[in-house]
């Protein structure tokens, strides 16, 4: 049998017609193809959106595209993201980019639509997520090379980085980001300092004053790191902040880029722990962040070390702050990588859901938290507006019972009274810094309502009873459930008040959202 031809007549004739009447379209299309082989390589080459942060430094992302026809590849870097471009279809009149990375186990994908418009602008448009408002950009031609991802260097082979000695009970101060996030600048941090040492936080045991992301500025030409606009002179700030008598703090990335795609520390590690001695720093945090783009998280332990020991090697005593999200089970190793406190979660909101999620699920990392080494479940957000005083005292209660650090986040110039008296607590507050350092556990629940309680030293115990839900709820506390005998003292440390025995159960009414604090003693 033959493969094609014309079995009928008819068929045949039909067939004809057809390819006559598409050779007009043929035509059409040809004249369509020509235009694209015109622009069959328009997109080809190193694009850059830059957008200012208002400090000197620019939000920089690079589409390196190369473009074949109708198909594009390449990648696109984004602050702290770099995508290969996995489809890419069109032409200079209308393209789609979608890009996609590894993120520890999950793969992210980002989607941009552009087109070319005169020949030296890409118009792009994309989305957060595909809920959010569109984000529109213009990206330029920038030279060839410039914004490419640096080499990989191979992670150190693991060894254990000795105890700093630092941080025996949870480190206490203050964190520029939930409240102020990009708009943090030395003035900003000189005041907060100022209040710091004037209202009684000082006194209560904070110290650290913490600058988040968004500090840094470019590298010089040796490659030391400078700060930004914001920041004029880092060493004059710590001097101003430690003539107050508080302790100054840093905050870096392990990647090339930060998690607000400003300067990381890669490839400059030992560089950059010595800036920070030489500036006089005291305390880092070190978010995982744009590390992403070349590490996986199983190779976390190994790039946390390296900058374990380059602080270690400055020999300035410097607070060592992990920040990866609790991934890879960190309360198993950040110890070892010389780690005196490690995120257990991703980033707290203001907002009753997210703290109380985040708090409530800390039960199972009890046994990893010890004096120098703490699970950090993220810092404080009292004061910032978005949740009750109630739910702001079971915040720092949670926190104290978790032996969690206790980083205000909030304008310390600018608070009420209440709130500092919740911040400043110092009942609750030595609840937290009890020098066992020992976590503590859910010991009963039912429903919404929880006890936890957490062994003090000298065989005595704070005992929380949390209501989780909307409504007033009775908790009753059975002594005997938590191996007290026979009488004991009672505190309410929120009230402030010795409680009488009542025997063997000591029950409340619990406001929604609330807790009562107790400190039981022999
Ligand atoms: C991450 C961290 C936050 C904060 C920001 C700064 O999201 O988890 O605590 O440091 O980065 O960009």
């Amino acid at each position: 049998m033959r493969k094609s031809g014309c079995k009928r007549r008819v068929v045949c004739t039909l067939g004809m017609a057809i390819v006559l009447l598409a050779i007009p379209r043929l035509g059409i299309r040809l004249a369509a193809a020509q235009q694209d082989t015109h622009g069959a390589d328009k997109l080809t080459g190193n694009w850059v959106v830059k957008v200012p942060n208002a400090d000197g430094t620019f939000r920089k992302t690079y589409f390196n595209l190369k473009q074949e026809n109708q198909r594009i590849s390449g990648y696109i870097r984004s602050t702290q993201f770099y995508f290969q471009i996995v489809e890419g279809t069109g032409g200079p009149d209308g393209f789609t980019l979608v890009g996609a990375m590894k993120d520890g186990n999950t793969e992210r994908r980002q989607r941009y639509e552009g087109k070319l418009v005169g020949g030296d602008e890409l118009h792009l448009s994309t989305r957060r997520r595909p809920d959010t408002p569109l984000i529109e950009m213009v990206a330029h031609r920038a030279p060839e090379g410039e914004g490419a991802m640096p080499a990989r260097i191979p992670p150190p082979a693991l060894h254990k980085v000795p105890d700093n000695g630092l941080a025996r009970t949870p480190p206490m101060g203050w964190n520029s980001w939930n409240k102020f996030a990009g708009r943090i600048d030395d003035v900003t941090v000189r005041s907060i300092a100022d209040a710091m040492a004037s209202n009684g936080m000082k006194e209560a045991g904070y110290v650290y004053i913490n600058i988040d992301d968004t500090w840094e500025g470019e590298r010089d030409a040796k490659g030391n790191i400078q700060t930004n606009k914001k920041f004029p002179d880092m060493k004059a700030l710590a001097n101003y902040v430690h003539g107050k008598g508080l302790k100054l703090g840093i905050y870096s990335s392990p990647g090339p880029n930060t998690c607000a795609g400003y300067e990381g520390s890669y490839g400059h590690e030992e560089q950059d722990a010595r800036t920070y001695a030489d500036w006089g720093i005291d305390y880092l945090k070190y978010d995982w962040c744009g590390a992403r783009t070349l590490y996986s998280d199983a190779e976390m332990q190994a790039i946390y070390q390296k900058m374990g020991d380059a602080l270690r090697a400055t020999g300035r005593p410097i607070v060592y702050s992990l920040c990866q999200y609790g991934r890879q089970d960190v309360w198993k190793w950040g110890a070892d990588v010389g780690g005196n406190l490690w995120r257990t979660t991703g980033d707290i909101q203001d907002k009753w859901e997210s703290m109380s999620g985040i708090g409530f699920r800390q039960n199972e990392l009890a046994e990893w938290s010890k004096p120098g080494h703490f699970n950090d479940p993220d810092m404080l957000e009292i004061g910032n507006g978005g949740m009750s005083e109630t739910e702001y005292k079971t915040h720092m209660s949670l926190w104290s019972i978790l032996a969690a650090p206790l980083l205000a986040g909030n304008d310390l110039r600018n608070m009420s009274p209440a709130i500092l008296e919740i911040l400043t607590n110092r009942e609750v507050i030595a609840v937290n810094q009890d020098r066992e350092g020992k976590q503590g556990k859910q010991t009963w629940k039912s429903g919404d309502q929880e006890i936890w309680t957490r062994q003090l030293t000298g065989g005595a115990a704070a005992v929380a009873l949390f209501n989780r839900s909307n409504e007033a709820a009775k908790i009753a506390v059975r002594w005997a459930d938590l191996g007290v005998s026979g009488t004991a003292h009672l505190r309410d440390l929120w009230l402030h008040q010795d409680i009488g025995w009542q025997g063997p159960e000591y029950s409340a009414t619990v406001p929604g959202h609330g807790v009562v604090l107790l400190r039981v003693s022999k």
